[in-house]
């Protein structure tokens, strides 16, 4: 019986992948960095051979490891692929060779194609299919502005002689050795050309972008067939049986299988979704509404909401104001004083997102006072982190109102004094997990699932058990106090 899941977790910054064993326990990880691409400002690219390769480095780690154990990588019952979303690739069918750099996530390079789609009132069309905003985050006007400035790759698209996927399309396309062309509903549902609804291409969106369905990757299940990896590549044909875009990945790592199950990943910026079951719901509150998984055919639905800029607010006051030496001490430094003294901080660095999206919104440190110092700075940017999670949670409430559990994972979350603050600031539990790679776990579990490495979800339930849960313990007096305060420096920070 085979031993192992191998999760591939390709990043914005870093590859990794990661064992599992049957317990669902990490066994063994490696991780490689990889070069950021800013050809100019708001411009941001990868190339995607260094992409591949530094996952491919990872992954061959994790088969060195295993032969250092005595065993080979035979034991590996099959492979899940995880990734950044939404960021773009064209390549040549025949050559494997890409025609431009990746346009990543982040790039804002088509601000001016999304805004005209704005003036021509397209937000209906795009939202009504695709359950998203018309935003350069998504693929379809990356794929256009390749198009639009690649020399000859339209023609050479229409002739079909060119292929398109986000980062889990063109590392399965690789690993298989060119043979599946294959992308999962979530990652699919990312790219502002997949109807949620329909569960298609949408071909009236091609029309309009002037992309040929040809190009696009078949759709398949998170938890499914994504064909063997060839042994050319990696030495043995094991099985891609799962795949998922790393937001919904951690939903599913984190077991949040019940409608109004929230997950919130505190990274640089912080990413929450909810699922909302077989309900597609849309959003009043400015949330994108997501396919969370698609599994026997069947696709389950998320809301999504971000944070623009959360643990990042961290390194600011590390990188920039000088304030503190690592991340580790913030927690110490927030519980040297009974509470904020009135300081509020507002890290709107790039504008503020759910539930506000004001771009142009930028940050304020408010309520200083002569006796306001570094442990208050410190404290209120901590507590900004929670005040904005509650925020989203608070639009999913609203969108929804069936509010289940708040699991949480990603660096931040390893932050006691920030979970207590937000269990309190919310007045809900929340629950950390022991293990906190929830987003490898995911990609384990959609393949483990499929390949009956797992029996099914109350098996993934018990292996990934334990973790802590953080109890609300403020008055709610207190708790409406401090968020008074907080949105009054929101509005400060406001410019709409
Ligand atoms: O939508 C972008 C997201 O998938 C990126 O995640 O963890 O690579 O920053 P991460």
């Amino acid at each position: 019986m085979n031993k192992y899941i191998l999760a591939l977790d390709q990043g914005t910054t870093s590859s990794r992948a990661v064992l599992f064993d049957r317990s669902g326990a990490k066994v063994f990880a490696a991780q490689y960095e990889f070069p950021q691409i800013f050809p100019k400002a708001g411009w941001v690219e990868h190339d995607p051979k260094d992409i591949l390769d530094s996952q491919l480095h990872a992954l061959r780690d994790c088969i060195e490891f295993l032969k250092t154990g005595g065993e080979d990588i035979s034991e590996i019952a099959a492979i899940g692929v995880t990734n950044q979303r939404e960021t773009t690739m064209i390549w040549d069918k025949s050559t494997g060779e890409p025609v431009y750099n990746a346009i990543v996530w982040q790039c804002r390079r088509t601000a001016d194609t999304c805004d005209r789609f704005e003036e021509q009132g397209l937000d209906k069309f795009f939202r009504s299919k695709t359950g998203l905003l018309i935003d350069p985050y998504f693929s379809a006007t990356k794929i256009k502005w390749i198009f639009d400035n690649v020399d000859g790759v339209r023609e050479r698209a229409q002739r079909g002689e060119l292929l398109f996927g986000t980062v889990d399309t063109w590392l399965i396309w690789n690993l298989t050795g060119g043979r599946v062309h294959a992308t999962d509903y979530t990652n699919a549902s990312r790219t502002m050309l997949f109807n949620i609804h329909t569960l298609e291409w949408d071909r009236e969106i091609l029309g309009l972008l002037g992309i040929p369905e040809c190009i696009l990757p078949e759709v398949r299940n998170s938890s499914g067939d994504f064909g063997v990896t060839s042994a050319d590549v990696i030495g043995a044909e094991i099985p891609i049986c799962g795949c998922a875009g790393d937001q919904q990945a951690a939903l599913f790592g984190q077991c949040c299988y019940l409608k109004g199950d929230v997950k919130n990943t505190y990274g640089t910026g912080g990413f929450l979704l909810m699922n909302t079951g077989d309900e597609c719901v849309e959003s009043k509150n400015g949330l994108l509404t997501t396919i969370a998984w698609g599994i026997g055919g069947k696709v389950t639905y998320a809301l999504e909401g971000s944070v623009f800029v959360s643990g990042a607010v961290v390194k600011w006051l590390r990188d920039e104001l000088c304030i503190i030496n690592s991340a580790e001490e913030t927690a110490a430094l927030a519980e040297s004083v009974p509470d904020n003294g009135g300081v509020y901080f507002v890290p709107a660095f790039v504008g503020l997102g759910t539930p506000y999206w004001d771009s142009d919104a930028r940050g304020v440190i408010c309520g200083l006072t002569r006796g306001a110092g570094r442990a208050h700075i410190v404290r209120a940017a901590l507590e900004a982190i929670a005040y904005q999670t509650a925020d989203v949670i608070k639009a999913m409430e609203e969108d929804t109102s069936a509010l289940g559990l708040i699991k949480v994972d990603g660096g931040a979350s390893q932050n006691d004094f920030l979970m207590q603050f937000q269990s309190d600031i919310l007045g809900r539990s929340i629950i950390r997990p022991r293990n906190v790679e929830s987003t490898a776990t995911g990609a384990a579990f959609l393949a483990g699932l499929h390949c009956g490495f797992w029996e099914n979800r109350e098996e993934l339930n018990r292996v990934s058990q334990k973790f802590r849960e953080f109890i609300p313990a403020m008055q709610e007096s207190e708790r409406s106090r401090l968020t008074d305060g907080w949105k009054q420096a929101v509005g400060r920070s406001l410019m709409k």
